[in-house]
């Protein structure tokens, strides 16, 4: 049975939290506190949020509501924070993901999203190797982002996330997004408060922030986070910059072969080294926005994220747009029902039926991939190195391998599951599958010309990965791991066999 954490250390904090916003609230109410000022003379982005509360109390409510569990066993890959009150891992759930991030954080900790309320305390409670690029990794939590950066310019990207946290108002330190990220104050009407990401992005993909439609906005406010992000790192292997990949593409229209040559494009892009391949690689995060707006079929329709994130929803005497942001399907899929007449279960069943497919080529190539950096590290570790990689058959399979891994990544850290673009996930999955196997015959051919053997089966030794993770000394939890029928799984335990996969030669030709 997977752990239990029914009032857990995370819980327990957060009911403090919920505490201590209803003891400030009272306090505000009873001593009558008519300005949202600090001492410094800075709004306290806490106090403004109550006073917004007092005037919207619905919005308000729902937003705090994230703060609470969402229903279990209502979606199936997205399983983030559930009254079930399991915290699920991605490594976990996908365990080549533990080999082919071993060499930074991601590699030892990697949980689900959860409520918005949590995302600073989620940061707090993290593995701390995840922290290490600095304060930046504040950029999409704190909506004190925009004004530390303007205070602070390049010194903000330097800062270490402790450092960087200090400057925040004490009371204000675990508020995660509020009202003022995505609201003008005065009419609540909807802004981008990000100008030093989002805002310098946006002219690149040839949209004018100051020309942005309501509808374009009700996306925009989402894509201040939910979208991939780049921080170079200087020589020192700090952070330098917060940006977007996205140069070369277009509103509409950002691929992912533009963001992988945008960060191919730059050494200082490169934030981190594969243990098992020795290589130096960028990172895709978390692309929604990119995913969902490249021409998907609801982009075509005309939907923005709010569409199906913020449905109408009657609270008191009035409706709403529900600020209690979380998966549709845990929601009965309400939002759907403004156009779609299905019964919410077998759209339910349809929206699986997408996340099968993407999951079912996601993990067969996720495994696949694995095997080939195996491979590079046979071949690193092997009497004919020096020989093997030089030769131009090496430096191709290098190629397409990495061609292979951002794409892996883009699909696995979309958090849909393939939802938001079903054709675009099934194109670019494909395109991974051709690069891993291009990958695999190419440096399958170097090592042999060299005159190494490549034993029959290649172990990828995922015990190794695994277990004792970070400095948490995280252990794998395969009650967690996402099992499906037509992909390869790990042994529940260390008795069993170790997880090994052949590799035929495959004779794929690079994507066009
Ligand atoms: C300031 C950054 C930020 C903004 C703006 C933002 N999000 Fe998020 N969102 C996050 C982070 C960070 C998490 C994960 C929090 C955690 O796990 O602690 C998250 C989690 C989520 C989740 C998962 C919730 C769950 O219950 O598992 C959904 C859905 C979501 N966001 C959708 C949206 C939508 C839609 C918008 C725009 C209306 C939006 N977000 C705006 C940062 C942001
Ligand atoms: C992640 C972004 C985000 C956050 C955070 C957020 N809102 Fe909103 N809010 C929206 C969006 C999107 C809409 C829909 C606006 C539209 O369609 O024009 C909206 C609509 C509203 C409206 C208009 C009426 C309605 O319900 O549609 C009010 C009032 C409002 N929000 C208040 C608040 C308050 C108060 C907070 C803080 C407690 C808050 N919002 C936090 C994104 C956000
Ligand atoms: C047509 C409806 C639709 C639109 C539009 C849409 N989403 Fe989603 N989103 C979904 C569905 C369905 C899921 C899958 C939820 C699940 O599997 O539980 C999802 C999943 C997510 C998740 C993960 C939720 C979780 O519980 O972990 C995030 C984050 C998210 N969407 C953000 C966005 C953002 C940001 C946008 C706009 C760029 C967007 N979505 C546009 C329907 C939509
Ligand atoms: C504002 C209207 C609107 C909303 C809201 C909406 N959809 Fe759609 N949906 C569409 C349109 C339009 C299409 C494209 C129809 C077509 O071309 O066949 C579509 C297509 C789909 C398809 C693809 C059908 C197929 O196989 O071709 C699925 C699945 C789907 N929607 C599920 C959802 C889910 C789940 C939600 C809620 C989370 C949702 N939709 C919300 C309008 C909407």
């Amino acid at each position: 049975m997977p752990k239990k954490h029914f009032f857990s250390a995370r819980l327990r904090v957060s009911l403090f939290l919920l505490f201590l916003l209803s003891a400030i609230m009272i306090a505000v109410n009873g001593n009558t506190i008519t300005s949202v000022h600090n001492a410094r003379g800075i709004p306290t982005k806490g106090l403004t949020t109550i006073e917004l509360g007092k005037t919207y109390p619905a919005q308000y409510e729902s937003w705090k509501a994230t703060a609470e569990p969402t229903p279990a066993a209502k979606s199936k890959y997205k399983r983030g924070y559930d009254t079930d009150g399991i915290l699920y891992s991605k490594i976990d759930e996908y365990p080549y993901l533990a080999l082919l991030l071993n060499g930074w954080g991601y590699g030892a900790e990697f949980t689900e999203p959860r409520g918005h309320v949590y995302m600073i305390e989620d940061q707090v409670d993290i593995e701390p190797t995840r922290l290490k690029a600095g304060g930046s990794c504040l950029s999409c939590k704190t909506p004190y982002a925009q004004d530390l950066q303007t205070e602070l310019g390049e010194d903000y990207f330097k800062k270490s996330y402790a450092e960087l946290r200090d400057d925040i108002p004490a009371q204000d330190q675990l508020l995660g997004v509020t009202c003022v990220d995505c609201h003008n104050t005065d009419d609540l009407s909807l802004k981008i408060s990000r100008g030093f990401t989002l805002g310098k992005a946006l002219p690149q993909i040839g949209k004018q922030p100051s020309d942005l439609s309501n509808q374009d906005k009700r996306s925009l406010v989402c894509a201040q986070c939910h979208v991939t992000y780049t921080m170079p790192k200087n020589a020192q292997m700090k952070t330098t910059d917060v940006l977007f990949p996205w140069s070369g593409s277009q509103w509409g229209n950002i691929s992912v072969e533009n963001i992988i040559a945008t960060i191919k494009s730059d050494p200082t892009y490169k934030e981190w080294t594969q243990s098992v391949t020795g290589f130096k690689l960028g990172f895709v995060r978390h692309p929604e926005f990119e995913f969902f707006s490249k021409d998907s079929p609801h982009w075509q329709a005309g939907l923005s994220c709010a569409d199906c994130h913020m449905p109408s929803t009657d609270a008191a005497d009035q409706t709403i747009s529900d600020h209690r942001i979380m998966s549709p399907l845990k929601n009965d899929l309400t939002a759907c029902a403004a156009c779609h007449t299905e019964e919410p279960n077998s759209l339910r069943e349809m929206v699986f039926a997408i996340q099968d497919n993407t999951a079912t080529a996601m993990i067969n190539t996720g495994y696949a991939l694995a095997g080939v950096a195996k491979l590079f590290e046979l071949a690193h570790h092997s009497s004919a190195a020096e020989t093997i990689t030089t030769t131009s058959l090496y430096q191709q399979a290098k190629e397409a391998y990495e061609q292979a891994f951002y794409r892996l990544m883009f699909i696995q850290n979309e958090n849909s599951t393939g939802f938001h673009n079903p054709p675009e996930a099934t194109r670019i999955l494909n395109d991974t599958e051709k690069y891993t196997n291009t990958a695999e015959r190419l440096l399958r051919e170097a090592i042999i010309t060299s005159g190494i053997t490549i034993p029959e089966i290649v172990d990828l030794e995922l015990d190794q990965y695994l277990y004792n993770r970070g400095n948490k000394k995280l252990n794998f939890n395969p009650n967690m791991e996402i099992v499906l029928p037509q992909t390869p799984h790990y042994p529940d335990s260390l008795s069993e066999e170790p997880h090994q996969i052949t590799h035929p030669s495959a004779n794929a030709a690079l994507p066009q």
